[in-house]
């Protein structure tokens, strides 16, 4: 219930944003489903619309529209080349219709940290990766880092038997699909904004997100508890229409562009501290965090990694090589 105020709250801001744009001013919207502050996209797009209102004032307006407010993921990508907003950063989950290369990023136990996956997201590798959408009419600005996921249920989870015939909301992903199976539950498929209500009404038993996620949407207060897996990233696109882009005025599209540059630099410099505060705020707030023992933790790497050979051929051996080259 509190999830709907801030929605209603939310909803309030983003109007008032938007009378706050000039005449003339090139009105660009970015939508997304998380937390307006206190996450890592949340945060960053708020902190990229201030220096967008700031720096480009008098050309253009940034409106921030959080907590699927406007578009879900699976709309906004539509919403996106219709013209309707200008800027999105769904996970890179999402982009299963568009491109299979993206599931790289889904493999269990992929990377070791946040490091790792910022030293792949900056190579050459991560940096082609960032191309993938151009067939489709989408401009890759950026990689956003958003955390490692945890594992929550209803029941305490230790070893992946314990999740043995339970039913998990995953993201759109066929790889996390196979992961979950891979642990003897069952996987559906849900749009973020229905998680928090699917978990207290059991329609599932329980999910797979960062902390930013678990403590900004309140679903460790209809989880049993949390279990630290730290199993598989999630990581978001910031992403644009080409042909918006193509059509803006070349030396607003600089001023633009390196603001964009400078917003995905400082977003994954804050990311890690953001995901340890919110752990440290679930357990203030009364969830249970569970660790696991390096016994423990081999029995769930164990049960997962398999799956990456099923999706090895449309990924690409050489990819996965690289990602996992960027651990060391
Ligand atoms: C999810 O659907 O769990 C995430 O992609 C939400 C988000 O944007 O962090």
């Amino acid at each position: 219930l509190a999830a709907v105020s801030t929605i209603t709250l939310t909803a309030a801001s983003s109007v008032a944003q938007a009378s706050d744009c000039d005449p003339g001013e090139m009105v660009i919207k970015f939508s997304h489903v998380v937390a307006a502050t206190g996450h890592p996209k949340g945060d960053a797009a708020t902190k990229l619309a201030e220096r967008v209102n700031k720096e480009m004032n008098g050309k253009a307006c940034m409106e921030v529209f959080p907590n699927s407010t406007l578009f879900d993921d699976d709309k906004v990508l539509e919403a996106l080349l219709l013209g309707d907003v200008q800027l999105a950063a769904p996970s890179l989950s999402k982009f299963e219709a568009y491109t299979l290369k993206y599931r790289l990023y889904d493999l269990p136990f992929l990377f070791k940290d946040l490091d790792a996956v910022e030293r792949f997201t900056t190579s050459d590798a991560g940096k082609d990766l960032l191309k993938m959408m151009e067939p489709n009419g989408y401009t890759g600005l950026g990689y956003w880092s958003s955390g490692l996921k945890q594992f929550s249920a209803n029941k305490p989870l230790m070893v992946p038997s314990d999740a043995d015939g339970l039913k998990f909301r995953i993201q759109t992903s066929d790889v996390a699909e196979a992961m979950i199976e891979a642990m003897g539950g069952s996987a559906q498929k849900l749009a973020f904004k229905e998680v928090y209500g699917a978990l207290q009404t059991g329609v599932v038993d329980g999910q797979e997100n960062t902390w930013s996620n678990i403590y900004t949407q309140k679903f460790f207060e209809v989880q049993d508890g949390i279990t630290e897996t730290n199993h598989q990233l999630l990581a978001y696109l910031l992403v644009t229409s080409t042909e918006w882009l193509k059509g803006l005025d070349p030396e607003f599209r600089d001023q633009f562009l390196k603001l964009c540059e400078e917003a995905t630099h400082d977003a994954n410099a804050a990311v890690a501290a953001t995901e340890a505060k919110n752990r440290q705020n679930i357990i203030d707030a009364g969830g249970k965090v569970r660790e696991l023992t390096a016994e423990q933790r081999q029995q769930w790497v164990d049960v997962m990694k398999p799956v990456w050979s099923k999706f090895e051929g449309d990924i690409g051996k050489d990819l996965i090589d690289a990602a996992v080259a960027a651990n060391n």
